[in-house]
């Protein structure tokens, strides 16, 4: 194995690739990982040793704080490769931003922005044969961090590990998704952590989705947990809804995540002359716009999702199929979106990075 110091990054590299192993025409999303992942450590108050190591299991203590406590929040982001054979992200200076945000909420250190976008680089060139060309692939990217420290005393970990893991990734949803409206269980209150990406928002909705995919559902819509009359996200998207010919979506809040691909739908959609309303957006329209017709599209929007259509909604219940149209808000604006997004475009807003 060879160790090479780039920028501030020690870098080890696998023996060999596991690359012809995988079989990239059937990718199960995130089920197979890229030959090599970052690792930085946080000890003795400050953040050291970021490093490049081929991908591999850890070794933790079992009392680590991640454990016990929960004290881990992630990030989603791809790279995209385009007809020239560059490499592009999307927006990565805003899963920078969320991840330090979500940290925060969790008691956690902040990261510094040089060592992740120089573990983030260095890392995607090293593996850069995994990212592969065709609209529609891409290489899904997920920093995360985790509390490290030993000892089962309920407070912030004094130690932490920041990695990269990257998985090359087609869909996230095979075959139609329908939603079930959330009118007991919910996902995050007030004061809460539903803003951050907190791995436990993610554990506490796999119990009630479950439930839901017995009746026939892929995701819950989750609705205020004061009053269940308030429609926010669905699980691992935003959500948004078409009546008529306006698009509502319900604003971020402290319980609702600020998601990257949200606010690229609201800023394309408007810009493609589409009416946006981002307000409350209660289940009594939604239901009485299903009721009369109105109700053209329901779609979510995530990172691992790009844009997700619904074909179907159940509350209390009773169920609803939406219908075919002849124009997709939703399909267009993914088409945007992924246009930007694999270079296709003229990026107007600024929003590719250059790997
Ligand atoms: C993403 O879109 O990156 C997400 O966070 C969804 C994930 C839970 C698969």
């Amino acid at each position: 194995m060879s160790k090479d110091t780039i920028q501030n990054i020690t870098v080890e590299k696998a023996a060999t690739s596991r690359i012809n192993e995988v079989d990239f025409d059937n990718l199960v999303f995130g089920s197979v990982f890229t030959d090599h992942m970052f690792i930085c450590d946080y000890k003795d108050g400050e953040w050291k040793d970021p490093k490049i190591v081929p991908y591999q299991p850890l070794t933790l203590d079992p009392s680590a704080k991640v454990f016990h406590y929960g004290q881990a929040v992630f990030e989603g982001m791809k790279a995209y490769r385009d007809d020239d054979d560059q490499v592009w992200l999307f927006r990565p200076d805003e899963n920078y931003r969320r991840i330090n945000k979500s940290g925060e909420r969790l008691a956690m250190p902040e990261f510094p922005e040089q060592f992740f976008f120089e573990g983030l680089t260095t890392l995607l060139k090293l593996d850069n044969a995994w990212i592969k060309k065709g609209f529609g692939n891409s290489l899904y990217i997920r920093p995360f961090v985790i509390g490290t420290e030993a000892g089962v005393m309920a407070s912030p970990s004094q130690e932490y590990k920041f990695m990269i893991i990257c998985a090359p990734a087609q869909s996230y949803y095979a075959g139609d998704v329908r939603v079930k409206i959330a009118d007991h269980y919910s996902r995050a209150a007030s004061g809460g952590t539903g803003y951050a990406k907190a791995a436990g928002n993610y554990a506490g909705q796999f119990y009630p989705t479950n439930l839901a995919k017995e009746e026939g559902y892929q995701q819950v819509i989750w609705t205020d947990a004061n009053t269940h009359e308030y429609l926010e996200e669905a699980g691992t998207m935003n959500v948004f809804f078409r009546v008529n010919d306006k698009l509502i979506t319900s604003p971020v809040s402290d319980r609702i995540l600020d998601g990257v691909t949200r606010k690229s739908v609201i800023e394309v959609a408007k810009d493609m002359g589409i009416e946006v309303e981002v307000r409350p957006v209660s289940v009594k329209e939604i239901i009485a716009a299903a009721e009369d017709g109105s109700l053209k599209e329901i779609f979510g929007s995530g990172t691992a999702a790009v844009i997700t259509m619904v074909k179907g909604l159940g509350y209390k219940g009773d169920k609803w199929e939406l219908p075919q149209n002849e124009r997709s808000f939703s399909q267009e604006i993914k088409q945007r979106i992924m246009e930007i997004q694999y270079n296709k475009a003229e990026d107007k807003f600024g929003w590719r990075f250059k790997v």
